[in-house]
């Protein structure tokens, strides 16, 4: 496997940052992953803008002007042979000596990018079981919009999560609220057939399946509320799915062994998924 990082194209063993990186040490960098599909980027202008956002949050330059990292990120998809899998795009403040404050003068921000081939017949059997999600309290910090590379809680908590059989974690606030899962966006269908899912605020990631599927429901004239639901009203849904770049739109079969509708993977997110790449752009 092949990787950019700084500038080069180096086999993965081969390319390295340095012990002072600011985001082996202290976590400050941020990330994205961009599905891939017949070789094309799924929504990758957003992906784009949702890491201009991430790097202008925390005061991180941008790596490169956005139309020379589009063109990096086809580069490691060719060098990968990758027509079915995602890119990771990192970028971390850079390196310099250890110190909590931004370094001065600004060092130049470390960009690594990688691939990875996935084959999607994964996800398509994967969707037609239905995945089993389990709740944790949210323990992540207060700004979780920012997709930064501090993914301890979520960690722990898709580690728990496969401890237990499930496929992800969702997690749940101090008002008993679910926030989102631990790498994907949560939502709901309620008995009248209203799709719920969190409203964009702080405390989500503004996931861009997310944003593709709200795009879908609109055109399909599909009822959509977006805000707060707790864990019980989840629990009580005839429906439940999860989105992302990774998942798309993931049927959840099971919430803490509580078996969501029958059992078998919704018939609104069975219908999304299937759509779902007709939106995408
Ligand atoms: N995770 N919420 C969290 C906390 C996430 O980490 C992710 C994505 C999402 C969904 O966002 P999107 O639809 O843009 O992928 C929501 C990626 C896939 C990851 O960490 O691997």
């Amino acid at each position: 496997r092949i990787a950019y990082v700084n500038g080069r194209y180096l086999p993965q063993g081969q390319a390295t940052v340095s012990i002072e990186d600011r985001g082996y040490q202290l976590g400050d960098g941020v990330y994205e992953v961009c599905e891939v599909r017949a070789g094309v980027l799924i929504d990758e202008a957003r992906h784009l803008a949702r890491l201009e956002r991430s790097l202008s949050e925390l005061r991180i330059a941008q790596p490169l002007v956005p139309g020379a990292l589009s063109l990096v990120l086809r580069e490691v998809l060719t060098r990968n042979k990758v027509r079915d899998g995602y890119v990771y795009v990192q970028v971390t403040r850079g390196v310099a000596p250890r110190d909590h404050a931004f370094p001065v003068p600004a060092v130049r921000p470390s960009l690594v990018v990688t691939a990875k081939a996935i084959d999607p017949a994964k996800g398509t059997a994967l969707a037609a079981k239905g995945i089993k999600v389990i709740s944790l309290p949210d323990i992540r910090w207060k700004r979780p919009d920012i997709k930064t590379i501090n993914l301890l809680p979520n960690v722990l908590a898709r580690q728990a999560a496969k401890e237990e059989g499930a496929y992800e974690a969702w997690l749940i606030d101090a008002d008993g609220m679910v926030t989102e899962g631990a790498a994907s966006n949560a939502w709901i269908v309620t008995a009248d057939k209203t799709i719920v899912t969190h409203q964009v605020d702080q405390s989500i990631l503004r996931g861009v399946t997310r944003t593709t599927l709200l795009d879908l429901i609109a055109a399909k004239g599909l009822r959509l509320e977006e805000r707060r639901f707790s864990l019980e009203e989840a629990k009580r849904a005839t429906e439940a799915f999860i989105t992302g770049a990774t998942t798309l739109v993931m049927p959840v079969a099971a919430i803490d062994d509580v078996v969501i509708g029958d059992g078998k993977p919704g018939a609104l997110a069975t219908s999304l998924r299937a759509q779902f790449h007709n939106f995408a752009k």
